[in-house]
C-alpha cells in the first residue's frame, strides 16, 4: 500500500495500481492531478539519439508529471510503417517512465505524396490511432481527403500542422511589423488560416475527426470555434509557448525562441488564452522538440525550429491560466487521453481508477538551467526564468517514476 499525503482530495492510498481510498481528513496544499497526458511530443529515437531518446524523454515527461505521451512521427526513419511504431512502443515499455503511444505518419517519409500504410499501423501491437505529419502540412486537399476518410472507419484522427507551404516559403518568424524590422521572411498567420479552414469543411464533408496542432493565432480560433458550431468533429491544441510568449522574443536574434508555427502577437496570446478558457482548443500540447547544439545555437535562419517543453509545461500553463486545476486536468489529461484514445488514462482520481498520478507543490520557485533538465537537448526558451510549482512526484499505475522531484529511473 502506497499513501500520497496532503493533497488538496486528501491521503490518496494506492494498492495494486489503482487508487482503493481517499482520506479527506488528510487535505493538504500538495495539488494532485491525474497524470498528464501529451498528444504532441518529439522523442527523436530512431534517428537522432543525440538529441532525444525515447528514454530521456520519457524521463522528462514524468519529471513534467507526464503518464504518456504520444510521440511524433518525423523521425529518422519516419515512422510511417507497422515496424517503425512497434519499435517506438517497445523502447517505451522498456524504458517504463510513462506509456509512450506513437503517432503514425499519413504520407510516406512525411513526403506528401501517398497514403502511408494507416490500417497497418492501426492493426500493429502499437495500436496507432493518431497519424500526424508533424513538421510538414498534408498540404495536398485530395490526400487529406483520403487519410479522414481511411481512418474514419477505426475512429482514428488526423492531426494537421496547418501550413500552408506556397506562404511560408523561407520563413522564419511571424510575418508583421518585427520581422519586417529585424530583416527576416515572415510567417504569415494566414498560411495556418487557410489549412485550417480548409481541412474543418474537409472533416465536416468527411464525418471523420480532425485534430488541429500548436494553434497559435486569433483568426484560427476563430475557425476553430465556427467548425464546431457547426457540430463538425474538430479538436485543437494550444503549446505552453504560444500561451505565454511573443514575437518580441525574436530582436536578440536568439534561435532559441524560433519554432514553427512561430510565436505570434499579444492579441493572438490573448486569444489563444481565451479559446483555452471557452473550450474552443480542448487541449494543452507541449510540442517538446529537441534539438542538438549544433542544430539550435547557430545563426538564426540556419537553426531547426522547436523548443523543449515537458518539464516545465505545468508551470506555464498555471502561470499563464491561473491555478484552475479542475479545467487543468481537462486541458492537459481528460482531452488529450480521449482525443488519442487512451484508456487507462485521464480519468479523474477516484476510487477504482488506476492509480496515474501528478503531484505538483505550487509553492515551489524554482530556476530553469537547461543542463539540469532531463532532455539530452538544452533549448529550452525558459533558460534563468524563476518559475513556481514544480512536480514532486509521478506514479504510472502505482509505481512512482518520480519522487521529491527525481526520476526513480
Ligand atoms: O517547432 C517545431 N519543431 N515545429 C514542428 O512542427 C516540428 C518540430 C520539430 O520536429 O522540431
Ligand atoms: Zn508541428
Amino acid at each position: 500500500m502506497t499513501v500520497i499525503s496532503g493533497t488538496q482530495l486528501g491521503d490518496i492510498h494506492i494498492e495494486d495500481g489503482r487508487v482503493v481510498a481517499i482520506d479527506e481528513a488528510g487535505k493538504g496544499a500538495l495539488v494532485a492531478l491525474p497524470g498528464l497526458v501529451d498528444l504532441h511530443t518529439h522523442l527523436r529515437e530512431p534517428g537522432r539519439e543525440d538529441a532525444e531518446t525515447v528514454e530521456s524523454g520519457s524521463r522528462a515527461a514524468a519529471l513534467g508529471g507526464y503518464t504518456a505521451v504520444c510521440a511524433m512521427a518525423n523521425t529518422s526513419p519516419v515512422a510511417d510503417t507497422a515496424g517503425v511504431v512497434e519499435q517506438v512502443w517497445r523502447l517505451g515499455r522498456e524504458a517504463a517512465l510513462v506509456d509512450v503511444q506513437p503517432i503514425g505518419a499519413v504520407t510516406v517519409g512525411l513526403a506528401g505524396e501517398q497514403l502511408a500504410e494507416l490500417g497497418a499501423m492501426a492493426d500493429s501491437a502499437a495500436r496507432v490511432r493518431v497519424f500526424s505529419d508533424d513538421g510538414h502540412c498534408v498540404s495536398d486537399p485530395r490526400l487529406m481527403r483520403r487519410a479522414l476518410e481511411y481512418v474514419k472507419a477505426f475512429d482514428g484522427v488526423i492531426a494537421q500542422h496547418a501550413e500552408e507551404p506556397r506562404l511560408t516559403t523561407g520563413a522564419q518568424m511571424n510575418e508583421g511589423e518585427v520581422a519586417a524590422r529585424l530583416g527576416l521572411t515572415g510567417w504569415p498567420a494566414v498560411a495556418e488560416e487557410a489549412i485550417i479552414a480548409r481541412d474543418v469543411l474537409l472533416a465536416g464533408h468527411v464525418g471523420a475527426r480532425l485534430h488541429i496542432c500548436h494553434v497559435s493565432t486569433a483568426g484560427s480560433v476563430e475557425l476553430i470555434r465556427w467548425a464546431k458550431s457547426k457540430g463538425w468533429r474538430v479538436t485543437a491544441e494550444v503549446t505552453p509557448h504560444h500561451l505565454l510568449l511573443t514575437e518580441d522574443r525574436a530582436t536578440q536574434y536568439d534561435p532559441v525562441f524560433k519554432v514553427n508555427p512561430p510565436l505570434r502577437t499579444e492579441a493572438d496570446v490573448l486569444a489563444l488564452r481565451a479559446g483555452l478558457l471557452d473550450g474552443t482548443i480542448d487541449v494543452v500540447a507541449t510540442d517538446h522538440a529537441p534539438h542538438s547544439v549544433e542544430d539550435k545555437e547557430c545563426e538564426w535562419a540556419y537553426a531547426r525550429p522547436g523548443m523543449l517543453g515537458l518539464e516545465t509545461a505545468l508551470a506555464i500553463v498555471v502561470q499563464t491560466m491561473g491555478p484552475k486545476w479542475d479545467r487543468i486536468a481537462d486541458w492537459m489529461s481528460a482531452a488529450p487521453a480521449r482525443i488519442a484514445g487512451l484508456t487507462g488514462h485521464g480519468a479523474a482520481i477516484e476510487v477504482g481508477q488506476p492509480a496515474n498520478i501528478a503531484i505538483f507543490d505550487p509553492s515551489v520557485r524554482w530556476t530553469v538551467d537547461p543542463t539540469a533538465l532531463a532532455s539530452r537537448s538544452r533549448n529550452t526558451p525558459y533558460a534563468g526564468m524563476e518559475l513556481r510549482g514544480r512536480i514532486e512526484a509521478t506514479y504510472l499505475r502505482g509505481e512512482p517514476t518520480v519522487l521529491n522531484g527525481k526520476a526513480t529511473r
